[in-house]
C-alpha cells in the first residue's frame, strides 16, 4: 500500500464555495493505491476539517474511460454526490448542464457502483474521518478533473446552515435540476435500470 495522493485546501481551491477561506497547506484527503489484491484498489480518507460552511471533501470527477466504479463506505458519516452527464438532442454531451443530481445518504458497509455517466464526490458529514474503499485500478488523467475544475466544483456545495444539511446549488451550471436525497439501494436500483 502507497500513498497516491494528498489533497491540501489549496489544491481544493477551484472547487470551494467560500473564496475567502485562507489556502492552507492542510491536508483534507489523502488515497492510497494497493490496499488490497483482491476487489478493493483504494482507501481514501476524509478528514473532518470544515471548508468555510462546506463540509470536507474530495474534488470531483467524471471518469474517462467506459469502466464502472464500486465505492464502499466503510466507517464514518458521508454522503456521495453522483451527478448525470446531460446530452442533447444531437448526441453531444454538454458539460455545463447534468441530467440528475443525486445525494446517496451513505451507510457504513454500503456499496455504491457508478458507470461512467455520472461525476461522483464524497463529503464528510461526521466529526470523524471518513474511510472509503473502491475499486477503480484504471488510474485518473486531468481530464477527469478538468471539467469539475472548470466549473468551480460538482453540481452542488455540501454546506452547513443553522445545523441542518444545506445543498447550495454552483451558479455555473445552467437549469439545475433540485438535489435528490437518496438511499444507497435505491440509486443502485436507477443505476441498473439505465
Ligand atoms: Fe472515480
Amino acid at each position: 500500500m502507497k500513498l497516491k495522493s494528498a489533497r491540501t485546501v489549496k489544491s481544493l481551491s477551484s472547487v470551494l464555495l467560500d473564496k475567502s477561506i485562507p489556502l492552507s497547506t492542510v491536508e483534507i484527503y489523502w488515497v492510497f493505491s494497493g490496499i488490497s489484491t483482491d476487489k478493493w484498489e483504494n482507501m481514501t480518507i476524509i478528514s473532518n476539517e470544515m471548508l468555510g460552511k462546506e463540509y470536507p471533501k474530495t474534488f470531483g470527477h467524471y471518469h474517462n474511460i467506459h469502466a464502472t466504479e464500486t465505492t464502499h463506505l466503510v466507517q464514518g458519516e458521508g454522503i456521495y454526490q453522483v451527478q448525470e452527464k446531460f446530452y442533447d438532442s444531437s448526441g453531444k454531451w454538454v458539460k455545463d448542464k447534468v441530467k440528475a443530481v443525486y445525494f446517496v445518504q451513505a451507510m457504513p458497509g454500503d456499496e455504491i457502483v457508478t458507470t461512467p455517466n455520472f461525476a461522483h464526490s464524497w463529503s464528510n458529514l461526521g466529526s470523524t474521518p471518513l474511510l472509503t474503499f473502491d475499486d477503480w485500478r484504471e488510474g485518473h488523467t486531468d481530464h477527469d478533473y478538468e471539467i469539475i475544475k472548470k466549473l468551480g466544483g460538482m453540481a452542488y456545495y455540501v454546506c452547513i446552515k443553522k445545523g441542518a444539511l444545506d445543498l447550495v446549488p454552483n451558479p455555473n451550471y445552467k437549469e439545475l435540476p433540485p438535489p435528490k436525497i437518496i438511499s444507497a439501494k435505491n440509486f443502485m436500483e436507477i443505476v441498473k435500470g439505465l
